[in-house]
């Protein structure tokens, strides 16, 4: 069964580790994180962006498909169906199609608007015991045509908007979504440290986990940071694997085609990126 993801954010901050988040885009990629999660015994998050579940056919699809897996692969680990870079219509239609958290973003909006907007959504959640994170300071780079500056996030605003009963926040500290620039200036562990100070117990994600330095998301972590969202790094593992195998000619050989065998480097290459994330962020064994 699907959990709301503040308790698992809460006992990590507590126990200084983090959750990764994990965007799924398929059944492979449903099917790898979650199998990983239960070989490593970690609670885990799966992130659909409003792209991805379009992508897939619709919300319904995502859900029907995730409880499913829970069921026939027999998952016991925490895990979490999350809604990732919500807008107001989204959350609404995921708290509908059985999502069991979700992540509002209105850091585009005023304050004011974000401040509303996030009030309303959290009722909206926490009435049907599930789980919401919000935004403040945009997280840089672009993902699914959303696309933002990497501004660090005012620590004041952040926790106005963590004291609006939110399960979870993002704060933007010089993050961005996708591969990190040679230029990139690395975290900013002074807005981080700031962030920490105001909003206490409150869990922190880290969004753009891709291609952070190890040092630097061991250092977020002892400064709050309990949830950590990767996507572009097992996009890249997928891509790197599959091609291999097609270059290799695999795929013309026997029944190198079936989708079966043809996807199935791709899907232990996730399976390696995950389990390498887990490791680094300390989930594993803690389920
Ligand atoms: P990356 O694609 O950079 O790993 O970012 C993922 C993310 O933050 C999803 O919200």
């Amino acid at each position: 069964m699907l959990v709301s993801a503040t308790e698992m954010l809460q006992k990590a901050k507590a126990g200084h580790y983090a959750v990764g988040q994990f965007n799924i885009n398929n059944l492979e990629w449903t099917k790898a994180i979650l199998l990983t999660a239960q070989e490593l015994n970690s609670p885990v998050i799966l992130g659909v962006s409003e792209g991805a579940g379009k992508y897939m056919g619709g919300y319904d699809v995502v859900v029907g498909m995730v409880n499913g897996m829970l069921k026939d692969l027999k998952i016991t680990v925490p895990v979490a169906l999350h809604l990732d870079h919500g807008t107001y219509d989204g959350c609404y239609k995921c708290l509908e199609a059985g999502f069991s958290s979700i992540m509002f973003d209105g850091s585009h909006y005023p304050i004011e608007e974000n401040v509303a907007k996030t009030t309303e959504l959290v009722a909206a959640a926490h009435a049907r015991g599930v789980s919401i994170e919000a935004e403040v300071g945009a997280i840089g780079g672009e993902e699914d045509g959303v696309i933002g500056m990497g501004e660090c996030a005012d620590p004041k605003e952040c926790k106005a908007i963590a004291d609006l009963g939110i399960d979870f926040l993002a704060a933007g500290i010089g993050n961005i979504h996708g591969k990190y620039p040679a230029n990139w200036k690395g975290l900013s562990f002074e807005t981080l440290d700031a962030i920490q100070a105001l909003t206490g117990e409150m869990p922190l994600v880290l969004h753009g986990g891709t291609g952070i330095p190890a040092d630097m998301i061991k250092k977020a972590i002892t400064l709050g940071v309990a949830k950590i969202n990767v996507n572009t790094e097992c996009q890249l593992s997928f891509a790197a694997a599959t091609r291999k195998y097609v270059e290799e000619g695999k795929d013309l050989q026997g029944k190198g085609y079936d989708p079966r065998k043809l996807l199935a480097p791709g899907f232990e290459a996730i399976k390696a990126t995950v389990k390498e994330k887990m490791e680094l962020f300390g989930s594993v064994d803690k389920a």
